[in-house]
Parts: C-alpha cells; sequence; structure tokens
C-alpha cells in the first residue's frame, strides 16, 4: 500500500492544531523546542518508510523507549520480570507516586516511572549497562548507526529528577531494585535522553507488527510476548488517558513528553508520530488527532 497521500491528507488536516497544547515544562531542555513542528512516518513490515513533515528531525524519545526497554528485559531474562511490576493500568499520571505504598513497593504496570525503573533496573542487571543496550538495539533495529543521546536533555532530567529518585528510592526500601539507585537513576535518565525521528522510531518499532520477528529476521520476543507488549500498550502505553487513546485511536501505542507516539498495526505497519505540544496528560495534541485520522480513514485499527 502506498500510504505517501494519506499521510499528505492527514497532516493537512491536522495542521490547525499543530503548535496546540504545551511542550514539557519540567525539563528546561524540552520547554525550549519549537512547537510548530509535525512529522508522521509509517514502516511496513518489509521496512520501506513513508513520511510528511518533519518526519526525520530527531526528538527526545523520551518515554517511548520504556516499550523497546521492557522488550529487551523480557528477551534477555524471560517473564520473571512480571513478578517484579504489574500489567494493570494506573489510572495515575506518569510520574505518580500514590499507588506504590498501597501496592508494597509493586508499579502497577511498566510504562509508568516507576514500572520503567524496574524494568531498566532488571535490564542492568541483566546486561551491565542498560542505557548502551538499549541505544544498540535501537541503531539495530531502526537502521541508523548514528542514533545517539542528548546530554543536554540527560542533564537536564537528572538535576530535575527528584521525583524519579523518590520512586526509585521507595521501591529499593521493598527490596524491588537490585542495583544502587544513582547507577538504576544514569540509566534511566539517559535512556529518555535517547534522540530518534519518526522514521528511526517507525522502523525501529516493526518487531510489534511482525510478532516478535527483529529487522534481521532473527527471533527477539515470542510470538506470545510480541501480543503481550502490544497488549500493555493498548491498556496502559499512554498513562492516565489510555482509555480515551484507545476510544479515539484503537492501537497499541507508546507516548513520550517529547511530543512523540509509536502505535503498532500488528501484521501490517508501524506508525510515529511527533509534534512537541502536549495535552494535560502528556500526550501530543496533534499526534493523537493525526493517528486518530489514520485508522478513521483506513479503518486499520484492533477493533
Ligand atoms: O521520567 C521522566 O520524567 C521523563 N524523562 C520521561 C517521561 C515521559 O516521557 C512520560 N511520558 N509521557
Amino acid at each position: 500500500m502506498d500510504y505517501q497521500p494519506l499521510l499528505e491528507q492527514i497532516a493537512a488536516d491536522v495542521a490547525p492544531l499543530v503548535g496546540g497544547g504545551t511542550p514539557a515544562e519540567y525539563i528546561p531542555a524540552l520547554a525550549s523546542v519549537d512547537p510548530g513542528q509535525f512529522g508522521m512516518a509509517v514502516a511496513d513490515l518489509d521496512g520501506k518508510v513513508y513520511g510528511v513533515g518533519d518526519w526525520q528531525v530527531p526528538f527526545s524519545a523520551q518515554s517511548i523507549t520504556k516499550v523497546f526497554a521492557l522488550a529487551l528485559a523480557l528477551a534477555e531474562g524471560g517473564d520473571s520480570l512480571w513478578e517484579r511490576v504489574g500489567r494493570e493500568p494506573s489510572g495515575n499520571p506518569f510520574n505518580s507516586l500514590v499507588q506504590l505504598e498501597y501496592e508494597n513497593g509493586v508499579p502497577r504496570n511498566p510504562f509508568i516511572n516507576a514500572g520503567a525503573l524496574v524494568v531498566t533496573d532488571r535490564l542492568q542487571t541483566l546486561t551491565g549497562d542498560a542505557s548502551s543496550e538499549l541505544l544498540e538495539f535501537l541503531r539495530q533495529e531502526s537502521g541508523n548507526p548514528e542514533l545517539g543521546f542528548d546530554a543536554e536533555v540527560a542533564a537536564s532530567e537528572q538535576s530535575h529528577g527528584d521525583r524519579n529518585a523518590a520512586l526509585a528510592h521507595f521501591m529499593a526500601s521493598y527490596g524491588n531494585i537490585d542495583n544502587p539507585v544513582p547507577t538504576l537513576l544514569d540509566h534511566y535518565f539517559w535512556q529518555c535522553a535517547i534522540e530518534m525521528s519518526c522514521a528511526d522510531l517507525a522502523r525501529a518499532a516493526r518487531f510489534l507488527a511482525r510478532h516478535g520477528l527483529r529487522a534481521d529476521g532473527s527471533r527477539l520476543l515470542t510470538r506470545s510476548e510480541a501480543k503481550q507488549v502490544n497488549a500493555v500498550m493498548l491498556t496502559c502505553g499512554t498513562y492516565d488517558a489510555a482509555g480515551e487513546f484507545a476510544y479515539r485511536v484503537g492501537l497499541p501505542g507508546k507516548s513520550g513528553v517529547g511530543g512523540g507516539i509509536v502505535a503498532v498495526v500488528p501484521g501490517v505497519c508501524t506508525l510515529a508520530v511527533w509534534s512537541p505540544g502536549l495535552d494535560p496528560h502528556g500526550n501530543s495534541v496533534a499526534g493523537v488527532a493525526s493517528l486518530d485520522r489514520f485508522t478513521t480513514l483506513t479503518g486499520l485499527s484492533v477493533f
């Protein structure tokens, strides 16, 4: 299928929304990004990528990396990970502390910050260098050896990281963190600071549309694990707006406060959108609208 005319139509449809919302303000390096940018890319199962607007401009991947970290941790360490993190939507903001005490230091899911810290901790134990392993994995799957970290964003995360530090120390007090908290936080902040374009993200996520098969044809996840990661993306990938995202878009999706969203049409294609203006839940306003248009116009949703 030639997605190009469709992408151009979607870009025209959502143009009035670009610049709406607010770029993430709690990390200064993200607050200064030009909010007038918009890009969208679709990758088919063979890796052919179609794009529109700023689809080749790198931006801060932020929490989108949580999907890739989860996949790597499952691939390297198996499903014992699920003893340390749940699979239920939290109904709370991504950086909330409230449920953790009620639930004895076991985060609701791997995509809220607490859960992502557990995943990165697991990856650190399994590999000895979680953020570098993740970057290397993303380079291979995207086919872009130039992918790297944005040192300014990592430093900004670090200096505004009190809440993540609180989450990590709190979980450590329950015995749910294996590595020293400063080491874990360092890898988590570098992980959030990986820069990727829509083209890179759409290519890198293809294993989720290919039922677990990597770009080189080898298997990363079993079919069942790929289904499970997609299911957790659908129910938890956009935090306390996951119900609204499923209602509007109807696809597994994962957002980041850099304004990117990755979505998966299993067996068909992957999508990546980017526009920095966020809604109050931390999801890109024009990004959600463009995915909504995509599934409305094509009928390609899981429902
Ligand atoms: O942990 C943080 O605060 C961020 N660096 C990542 C947050 C993020 O992208 C949440 N998602 N929407």
